[in-house]
């Protein structure tokens, strides 16, 4: 099955000549760091988002050990997430010296399952950082029931969700605090970047201490003055990538309508293959469609998801796998002592699973060849 055909990889930036202007015009200017599109982008991110504040970083992992931070997430404390999550969500609750405390997820929509969160709750557990996988937001009416009844924060992980919505409102609105990623696979980029989105007036303002070195200005003491009360971090996105970040934001609508366009044509194509389960969209949500993952019924295949997935990569799709569930990491296991069969739902759902290209360049060709090429690879291994 041999194919030296171009690789159609799992995600990809659209940069066009707009963004290539408005990059190089920032270059020409005196602020290539820390300058006005900073606030600009800030700005213009939480009005789409309809949240009142955005602090914009340097990634999605430097905005989750922000608002982690900030959170006052210390050593000891429990931050209760899932294991089906880029390793960030969880690594940074590890920066603050917490526990990233795993649930198992719901099997449609891969997100945490909110009865599994009330049942890890303890005295040390601080807050909830649910993740809208694939795009797709969690069902934050129950979560923020149990928050609330807990006392507990709920930093949510919407770096694959920037434009979903839940229940007619956009992600963001929703939780203490959001985190967003621009990196380029994302919804929009930036190259590398990231932001957390918060109506908290007292988070905003930490926000900005944390991500420049925990400085805090003086101006009565002097126009150079100072104090540092907790050491922070060098976080800042630069000029460059918010102005980047800035022109990107104006085409989000039409990324997101692309992506909608190309699952639909996916969801059509493959709705009546045996041998895959689809990724679902629950009829109270809109998801921006980060990703696409299918789910093989290995009893139906004579191959396994290795098999399968080398068998795509030949034929030219630069396939993924999203993700290997976190608590089966060797960090993880040593560390907080979590095994295989902790979480069987996400256990078998990374046994299985394999996500196609999908990113708003992608041609209606492409999407096409992908649509081809897994429907006869599907067809050679089945039983
Ligand atoms: C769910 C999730 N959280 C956090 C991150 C971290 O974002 P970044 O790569 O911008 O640091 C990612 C990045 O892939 C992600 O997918």
């Amino acid at each position: 099955m041999l194919n030296k055909k171009k690789i159609i990889p799992y995600g990809h930036q659209w940069i066009d000549k707009k963004d290539i202007e408005e990059v190089i015009k920032v270059l020409r200017s005196d602020w290539i760091t820390q300058g006005p599109k900073v606030e600009e982008f800030e700005k213009a991110v939480a009005k789409y988002c309809g949240v009142k504040y955005a602090v914009a970083v340097s990634s999605g992992t430097a905005a989750l050990h922000s608002a982690y931070s900030v959170a006052g997430i210390g050593p000891g404390d429990e931050v209760i997430t899932s294991p089906i999550t880029f390793a960030a969500t969880a690594n940074a609750v590890v920066y603050c010296g917490g526990k990233a405390v795993f649930v198992d997820v719901q099997e449609d929509t891969l997100n945490i399952d909110p009865k599994e969160v009330e049942k890890k709750i303890t005295k040390k557990t601080k807050a909830i950082a649910p993740v809208d996988f694939g795009g797709h937001p969690c069902d934050y009416d129950e979560i923020r029931k149990i928050a609330r009844k807990h006392k507990l924060l709920i930093i949510e992980d919407a770096a694959h969700a920037l434009g979903s919505e839940y229940k007619g409102k956009k992600v963001g609105q929703i939780a203490d605090m959001a985190i967003l990623s621009f990196h380029p696979v994302k919804a929009i980029t930036t190259g590398e970047g990231g932001m957390i989105l918060t109506n908290n007036e007292d988070f905003y303002e930490k926000l900005k201490i944390f991500r420049s070195h925990g400085t805090v200005k003086k101006p009565e003491k002097g126009g150079w003055y100072y104090e540092i009360e907790n050491p922070g971090y060098n976080y800042r996105l630069t000029d460059i990538q918010c102005v980047l970040g800035l022109s990107q934001l104006r085409k989000i609508k039409k990324f997101i309508k692309r992506r909608r366009e190309i699952v639909a044509k996916y969801n059509k194509a493959f709705k009546n293959i045996k041998e895959i389960i689809l990724p679902r969209e629950r009829g109270y949500v809109k998801s921006a469609w980060h990703i696409y993952p299918i789910q093989l019924k290995l009893e139906k295949l004579k191959a396994n998801r290795k098999k399968i997935f080398e068998e795509l990569r030949k034929e030219g799709l630069g396939v993924q796998v999203h993700y290997i569930p976190l608590h089966l990491q060797p960090f993880y296991k040593k560390k907080f002592g979590y095994k295989k069969g902790d979480f069987p739902i996400a256990e078998r759902y990374y046994q299985r699973t394999i996500t196609l290209p999908l990113f708003p360049k992608m041609t209606d060709k492409e999407a096409d060849r992908v649509i081809k090429t897994v429907k006869k690879v599907i067809n050679f291994y089945k039983k």
